[in-house]
């Protein structure tokens, strides 16, 4: 999809449909609108279209009136949907050519990254594999049309464009099923996406892991014929971080298949589980965009890649494991397989020099049960990092939810056998699981994000197409972005 800024009146605006977003209980009277207002034609609600041709005054053929809502509830996270659902809309119809105007309460580039951020994700299909795609059409130009607004806005287009093609990037690796998409081939994926825009790529395979000791990922990579990797991606800023500066390590769960290894999955949706790399994928392609926006501080994103499978090697219930920590670990049920990967990544990332973390991980189930599927659980050892995160989030769209991170929680998690289990009890599991992780990721300030109710859709939404979301790679966008010392 070509993106642009058209600085024109909606009535010169070229395109062939034009997007006027319409309100709740604030009655449009512009381009014939108000007679449809009070024939009830047009209220306003969210996602509402109608389809005008031939609209008094305009030199577009087609008007697309896109209902936002409120007024008072609406932002830049609804004005993304609202683009979104004008897209899909417009989409079906085999419109080919489609500009969005910003009127000029809202011609700022908050509002103007987020219809470019919304018209991108509403544009990616999940049917890479289909062989009859006669169905599914594609917008081929999208620009965001405004009268007035500032300097600022085509800059703000143009990151949104960038940080909106990488999150459909990572979309369509979470996608891939498993056969299609081992630990190797992520790691090839990353590869070639770092060749392309100019970041380090360095894959360590088992032998090096195991000189450096990684017990714990080692272990979940037995059950499988699929060798693991684990991926590192290195962007460094033009001008060297001064000493002592921030180094932002992005850690991502990239289990490409998810059986539950010995501790098997019932059968029952476990076609889902290809998607347990969304956390790798998020963080590649948060990569892919801050390659092209080049924050001023250097990041490094690690993604353990392995297969958790039950084959003849695989671990089994009771096995004791070494951390690269040192730490050793009971596996009491191999089905919780995220932990321990990660455990190792975050130490291996504290020991390339990151001094913040975030990892990104389709965790638990328990996460699930506890907020649904409408906010990210968020768990950090350090408040600032928090607030860092959390704003970020904000901004984007992305919701996220803190939740307790204390140590009243290790009662849950002793073994009597090794330094700790990889499970607690049946309480709280979200919290337990960020619990273990937190004894690799201390002392350095760090987030958890557990996103195992987020990274999916089981249904499509009016400006979203069913399957993976790509959370969070806008929040870890922005988050390096922004980040200043
Ligand atoms: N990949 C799963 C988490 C998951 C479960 C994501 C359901 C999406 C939906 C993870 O590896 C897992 O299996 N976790 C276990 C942990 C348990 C054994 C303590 C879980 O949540 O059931
Ligand atoms: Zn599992
Ligand atoms: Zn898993």
């Amino acid at each position: 999809m070509q993106v642009s800024l058209q600085r024109q009146p909606i009535e010169n605006v070229e395109a062939e449909a034009v997007v006027l977003v319409v309100f709740e209980d604030r009655r449009e009277d512009r381009m014939g609108l108000g007679e449809l207002y009070d024939s009830g034609e047009i209220k306003g609600k969210p996602f509402e279209m109608t389809l005008l041709h031939q609209a008094p005054g305009m030199r577009a053929r087609r008007l697309l009136a896109a209902g936002a809502g409120k007024p008072d509830k609406f932002d830049t996270a609804q004005m993304r949907k609202v683009a979104g659902a004008a897209i899909r809309h417009l989409k079906a119809k085999s419109i080919t050519q489609v500009a969005l105007y910003l009127d000029p309460a809202y011609a700022s580039a908050g509002y103007a990254a987020a219809a470019v951020e919304g018209a991108i994700l509403a544009e990616f299909e999940p049917d890479r594999h289909k062989s009859d795609k006669k169905d599914s059409k594609t917008i081929e130009r999208f620009t965001v049309a405004a009268a007035d607004g500032g300097p600022d806005l085509d800059a703000a287009v143009e990151r949104a464009r960038i940080t909106a093609e990488a999150q459909n990037f990572t979309r369509s690796l979470a996608n891939e099923p498993a056969n299609l998409l081992t630990p190797m081939l992520l790691a090839d994926h990353a590869r070639s996406m770092a060749q392309e825009f100019g970041l380090e790529c360095e894959v360590l395979d088992r032998d090096r892991m195991r000189q450096l000791g990684m017990g714990s990922l080692l272990g979940v990579a037995m059950g499988s014929a699929e060798p693991p990797a684990l991926i590192v991606l290195r962007y460094r800023p033009a001008d060297d971080a001064p000493q002592g500066s921030a180094h932002l390590g992005l850690v991502g769960k990239g289990v490409t298949f998810d059986t539950g290894g010995i501790s098997i999955k019932p059968a029952d949706g476990m076609e889902k589980m290809k998607y347990d790399m969304s956390g790798g994928a998020a963080m590649i392609g948060a990569m892919r965009a801050i390659a092209q926006l080049r924050p001023a501080i250097p990041v490094t994103a690690l993604i353990p890649a392995v297969e958790n499978m039950p084959g003849s090697r695989a671990q089994r219930p009771g096995d004791i494991v070494t951390a690269m920590s040192g730490k050793t670990i009971e596996v009491i049920n191999t089905d919780a397989e995220g932990r321990l990967i990660l455990a190792d990544a975050l130490c291996y990332a504290r020991q390339l020099g990151c001094t913040h973390l975030v990892d990104a991980a389709t965790l638990t189930g328990a996460v699930v049960v506890a907020l649904g599927h409408y906010n990210v659980g968020l768990f950090a050892n350090d408040d600032a990092m928090r607030d860092r995160v959390m704003q970020a989030a904000g901004a984007e769209g992305e919701k996220m939810w803190p939740m307790p991170l204390e140590d009243d929680y290790k009662d849950y998690l002793k073994s009597v056998f090794a330094d700790l289990p990889n499970v607690g009890g049946r309480y709280g599991g979200a919290i337990t699981a960020a619990m273990f992780l937190k004894e690799f990721a201390d002392p350095t300030p760090w987030v958890h994000l557990d996103i195992a109710g987020t990274a999916w859709l089981d249904d499509s939404k009016p400006f979203m197409a069913k399957g993976p979301t790509g959370l969070p790679v806008r929040t870890m966008v922005r988050l390096a972005m922004d980040w200043a010392e």
